[in-house]
């Protein structure tokens, strides 16, 4: 039976009090922030279909969390705000509506902002110096982090130039540039330290570390994006010349601020700043819309926890909760064995993600990820998908700690772990056909042998069916063949080409499987002529698309022959050798010749080549 409207609110809150208080008052994340907003919609829709069940205390009437009992509390004399989300365009123009319906009044203009992903702070000015810093807490009563401020470079101490009120309030959110919190997790994987899950918890976390000091160790930065409390002195009438009289008097505002007209205007904005997300250096998880003059503000008003003239747009959620199907391994070009989760398939900002990397062994420990769990995962832009954290709460009972196979699960070899190394390596090195193909990949790639057109799922098919064992095979395949590889790989099923051409199939998966599909060892010229003949499989234009194709792939092998010595050393893949070394090598010798005959140690004569480099060369060769 499902729950009783009352029964599902009482559900809901408790779910949203919990990640509640855990964000506010411990910087833990329980669910992903996309869940949270759900809950809360869910919630806010069950209480104005059924007004009796908006009780007081309920979430959907609070700002935030408590203030923690660490710091000293600190009272807002303005509170500090919440803002109401819009997630569709429909709602932006109802937002927009609804303010032009108010204030009777046609053209609208609005300060369009990025929304950062941090932590909002208002810095307290007295007499142009900074006085006190404060967190939101529960809107009305903060936590003093004062000293933590002080460490935060760009917070000015005293305001700069002149005409400032006695008493000024600057909000702003306090947060860590990607550069930074990249940085500082290099750091601690070093030292062992623990590894900060995204920018924003970082920010968080180190804001309200007790001793200054550590939170000196973590570089944060702020923008300002509003005021609070102003006495004896004023502000100009409108938010975007105040935005740049705080930029005078010393604060960081953001570039990206601009002053757009009607709904219009901010999907346009939306959608500029949606697409330059990526390339931002802080993370930003939506913009915001604020009416631009103060007078029509005033007349908007507030609604019990946000402004009636400010929305925040949201961009789809980064982050999802998913449960771990399996924990594979996937083999790289160096043998290095990375852990993979292979998901129950979940929606990530608009991309269908199924498997996250766990990076190494170390981090599945750190995590605890086990087969079962429920995992929060992140995906954020063109970077492959990771899992953030577990939801340890969600745990199902009976999992075990996730182990590292002792054998590679490709080719069987061993998979060892050398001396203070952080990485696992299957150590069957080009014997096992994963780094074989993975060899053949970086042979192929741009700034190797730069050969164009040899995807993976080519040099997979040629490498399982024998064809392609190193990389001196490429130099031997025939056009027919690869003609043939690509109809049938691009193919919907082999089976539905076989089926088409009356080719009887051996087992799938097996080398005589491949070899069939492929017709690659040239005896049956009667199914090649059909292959290339089949009207009914494949419309003309496809056949032309596969006939360019390989024409070109035999010309980039083809014009690869003709390539600098210093290319050929890089896209060998020799363990240690990346393209600097290659360089080095290759103008030092210039001669491929001596280089493999000579004996590893005098390759530590050559200048920046070290013992470890040297001995890899030696293996090598
Ligand atoms: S204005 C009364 N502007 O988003 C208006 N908030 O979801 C109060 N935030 O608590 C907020 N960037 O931590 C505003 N440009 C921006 C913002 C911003 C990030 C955060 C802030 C606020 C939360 C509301």
């Amino acid at each position: 039976m499902s729950p009783s409207p009352a029964e599902r609110a009482e559900a809901l809150r408790r779910q949203i009090d919990e990640a509640g208080t855990a964000y506010h008052e411990r910087d833990e994340q329980l669910i992903p922030d996309a869940e949270y907003d759900r809950l809360v919609r869910e919630l806010e829709a069950l209480e104005r279909d059924h007004p009796e069940l908006a009780v007081a205390d309920s979430p959907t009437q609070r700002v935030g969390g408590k203030a923690s009992s660490r710091f000293a509390e600190v009272r807002h004399a303005v509170p500090m705000l919440s803002l109401g989300n819009a997630f569709s365009d429909e709602e932006v123009q109802d937002f927009v509506r609804r303010i032009s319906e108010r204030l009777r009044r046609d053209a609208l203009y609005f300060s369009a902002e990025p929304k950062l992903d941090g932590l909002a702070i208002s810095l307290r000015y007295e007499n142009g110096r900074f006085v006190q810093g404060a967190t939101r807490g529960d809107g009305s009563t903060g936590e003093d982090v004062s000293a933590n401020l002080r460490q935060i470079a760009v917070i000015p101490q005293e305001l700069q130039g002149a005409g400032w009120p006695d008493v000024l309030e600057v909000r702003g959110e306090v947060y860590m540039a990607r550069a930074d919190f990249e940085a500082y997790n290099a750091q601690a994987r070093l030292h062992d330290g623990k590894v900060l899950a995204n920018p924003r918890n970082a920010a968080a976390g180190s804001l309200r570390q007790l001793d200054p000091k550590m939170s000196a160790r973590r570089k944060l930065s702020f923008y300002a994006y509003g005021t609070g409390q102003v006495e004896d002195g004023d502000l100009p009438p409108t938010h975007s010349a105040t935005l740049a009289q705080l930029r005078a008097w010393g604060f960081p505002v953001s570039e990206l601020c601009q002053v757009v007209e009607g709904s219009a205007g901010l999907l346009a904005y939306y959608r500029d700043i949606g697409e330059r997300r990526d390339g931002l250096a802080f993370d930003i998880d939506g913009v915001v819309y604020k009416l631009d003059d103060r007078a029509g503000q005033e007349t908007m008003g507030f609604v019990s926890r946000a402004p009636r003239w400010a929305i925040a747009h949201k961009f789809p959620a980064q982050e999802q909760t998913t449960t771990v199907e399996a924990i594979e391994i996937q083999i790289g070009r160096t043998g290095a064995a990375t852990p993979v989760a292979r998901l129950n398939p979940v929606a990530v900002a608009g991309v269908i993600v199924s498997n996250a990397t766990l990076h190494n062994a170390d981090q599945i420990q750190r995590l605890d990820v086990r087969v079962g769990d429920t995992v929060i995962v992140r995906r954020a832009g063109d970077v492959i998908p990771e899992v953030v954290s577990v939801i340890a709460e969600r745990r199902p009972a009976g999992t075990t700690p996730w182990q590292m196979p002792a054998q590679c699960p490709v080719c069987g070899s061993e998979i060892v772990r050398e001396e203070g190394e952080a990485v696992w390596r299957c150590s069957g090195e080009l014997s096992c056909p994963a780094q074989r193909k993975e060899a053949i990949a970086h042979f192929a790639s741009r700034r190797a042998m730069d050969i164009d057109g040899l995807g993976g799922k080519y040099i997979e098919t040629l490498v399982d069916a024998g064809i392609v064992r190193s990389v001196a095979d490429l130099y031997r395949l025939t056009r027919d063949q690869l003609l043939h590889l690509k109809l049938v790989l691009d193919a919907d099923t082999p089976e539905a080409l076989a089926a088409q051409i009356g080719l009887h199939l051996p087992p799938e998966g097996s080398g005589d499987y491949l070899r069939a599909i492929l017709q690659l060892d040239g005896s049956d010229a009667g199914w090649r002529a059909k292959a290339l003949a089949m009207p009914t499989a494949f419309a003309w234009n496809t056949r032309k698309i596969a006939t360019r194709w390989a024409d070109n792939l035999i010309a980039a092998i083809d014009a690869s022959r003709d390539t600098t010595l210093e290319r050929l050393l890089f896209a060998l893949g020799i363990e240690n050798v990346g393209e600097n070394t290659s360089k080095g090598l290759s103008t030092w010798f210039g001669d491929l010749e001596l280089i493999r005959h000579l004996p590893w140690p005098l390759f530590k004569r050559v200048p920046d080549i070290g013992g470890e480099v040297a001995r890899s060369l030696g293996h090598f060769f």
